[in-house]
This record gives structure tokens, sequence and C-alpha cells, in this order.
């Protein structure tokens, strides 16, 4: 069931997370201070999440050591957080219902907090209790997915430099994909491969997670719009006040809540052939679209 999926990978990669990042009291204090301030902060723990269920589908159990992999992909999706919130990237002040990195601990010390989650995320996953030849793969799947070649750097770069123009489809299709669905792939195709994924398997966990992951960047574009900055957690309008590329602004509310409901539909296809085992991960898709911060 989905709440009980959803409190189960949020219980496990909390744990892995604790246990992995330095503590506060850990010289130098300043920089773990920040890493801790924003990981803690409350995040959903999608990635993890999804990175776990894959790992179950493809093993039919909870693969031993898998939250640790879950836990390597939510410091890589705060350090892009931290970052994204910067003065010289989107200058947000509000992040998880907290003030932001850089607002609490200076713009220096949150810059090299990201770094720190970053090289911390990869030392993780040298250490992973996989078979070797797994590791390498899923480093550098992650490593490709977070890059700047239709990764998520490269996502970041478009989505500065089309601020204040008006993008044409497929140019936007290209920056959300690049930004977020990648990293949402990655967490997909990693927790796969993890479990020993074949690879028809980790061919379906890609196709399912490059559809789940624009469609989640669309409802992220349309919650910024409908939403409070207290039922977010982060500032909302922001997308608008910044003259953002997002689907809302390029196609109104309406036709960008039907096109992820389209995607997800479409991603339920890519499972179809795995017959139940895919259910988790179906209903996390579902939840993505539907949710509401
Ligand atoms: C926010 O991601 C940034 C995007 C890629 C849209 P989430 O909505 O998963 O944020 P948290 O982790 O729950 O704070
Ligand atoms: C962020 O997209 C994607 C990242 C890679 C961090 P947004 O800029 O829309 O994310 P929010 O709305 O600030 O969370
Ligand atoms: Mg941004
Ligand atoms: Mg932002
Ligand atoms: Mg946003």
């Amino acid at each position: 069931m989905l709440p009980d999926t959803l409190e189960q990978g949020r219980r496990l990669a909390d744990e892995a997370l604790d246990r992995l990042i330095p503590l506060e009291t850990e010289p130098p204090e300043s920089v773990h201070k920040a890493m801790r301030h924003s990981v803690f902060a409350g995040g959903k723990r999608l990635r993890p999440i999804l990175c776990m269920e894959a790992g179950r589908m493809v093993a039919g159990s909870l693969p031993a050591g898998i939250d640790e992999l879950g836990a390597a992909l939510e410091m890589l999706h705060t350090y892009s957080l931290i970052h994204d919130d910067l003065p010289a990237l989107d200058n947000d002040d509000l992040r998880r219902g907290r003030p932001t990195c850089h607002k609490v601990f200076g713009e220096a010390i949150a810059i090299l907090a990201g770094d720190a989650l970053q090289t911390q995320a990869y030392e993780v996953l040298a250490r992973l209790k996989c078979p070797a030849e797994a590791r390498v793969r899923i480093i550098e799947e992650i490593a490709r997915g977070t890059g700047t070649v239709n990764g998520m750097i490269g996502g970041q770069v478009v989505d500065l430099e089309a601020e204040h123009t008006r993008p044409t489809a497929e140019m936007l299709e290209y920056i959300h994909r690049s930004k977020t669905a990648a990293l949402i792939t990655a967490s997909l195709v990693s927790g796969g491969l993890y479990a020993g994924a074949k690879d028809s398997q980790t061919a379906k966990l890609r196709a399912f997670g490059l559809a789940i992951g624009l469609a989640f960047q669309i409802v992220d574009d349309v919650l910024d719009v409908t939403q409070t900055s207290e039922q977010l957690g982060k500032t909302a309008g922001k997308d608008t006040a910044s003259e953002k590329a997002t689907y809302p602004a390029l196609f109104g509310i309406e036709a960008s809540t039907r096109k992820a409901d389209e995607l997800v539909n479409q991603a339920f296809a890519e499972l179809d052939s795995l017959g139940e085992r895919a259910e988790p991960l179906k209903e996390l898709a579902r939840f993505l679209v539907e949710r509401k911060k």
C-alpha cells in the first residue's frame, strides 16, 4: 500500500542519511551543520523511495543495503537544491519549510555544503554492498544523470539561460528531462542494477523514469502557480516572478496537468509486462502527479 511504501521508504532513507553524513560536532562543524540543515529539513525522499522500490521489484524483496544507495541519491538531490537556491541561480529564501542553506550559513558555506554532499555521495556509492561490476555501473549511471549532457547540471544551465525567453516546446522538454527526469531515472535504474536487473529490466525502468520524471517537473511547475508558500515549504509564484520557462507559462495549467497525466499512463504501459510486481512503482507514479507539495 502506498502510505506504507512512503513511510517505510522515508524512515529507511532518513536512518541511512543520519548514519552516513558526518555529525554536527565533527570538525569543521559549520559545513556539517549546513549539510544536515538542508538534508534533515523534511524532504519527501522520493528518489530513495523510487530506487528502493525498483530494487524490490527486480529482486522480489528489498535488497539488503539498498538504503545506502537511496541515501546517496538524496545527498545528490539535496546538493542540487542548495545550489538551485543560491542568489546566483534561483535566489530563494525558503526550502523544505526552512530558511535556505545560504540564508543561515552564508553563500560560501552553502556552496561548500552542496559540494560536500556530492563528494559524500560518491564515497557512499564506492562502498555499496553489491558486486563490484554493478557498483561501477551504478556510479556511471548516477554521474551521467547528474552531469552536463542530458543530465541535471545541463538542465540547470539551460533553465537559467531560458529565463525571460519564450522557449519552444522542445527546449522546455529538454530542460525538464535533464534537470529533473535524469536523476529520477538514475534513481530507478540504479535501484534495479543494485538488485541485479537484466538489461531488459533496466530498459523498462529507464523508460518509466523518463516519463514520470518529466511529469514530476511539470507538476512542480503547476504547484508553483496553484499552491501557497506555506503548503509548498518553498516560495510560491517564484517561476512567474523570474519569468522561468515552465509548462504552465507555455501551455496553461489545464493542458500541463493533462500532459502530466498522459505521461503517467505512458509510464504505466512500460511496466505492464511485469504484472503485480510493478504495482508499488505505479502507485508512486500516480502519487507524483497527484501530490500537493
Ligand atoms: C524539488 O524536488 C526540486 C525538483 C526537482 C522539482 P522535490 O519536490 O522532490 O523536493 P523535496 O526533496 O521533497 O524537498
Ligand atoms: C530544480 O527545479 C531542479 C533541480 C535540479 C534542483 P526548480 O528550480 O523548479 O526546483 P524548485 O521549485 O526550486 O524546488
Ligand atoms: Mg531552478
Ligand atoms: Mg528553484
Ligand atoms: Mg520549481
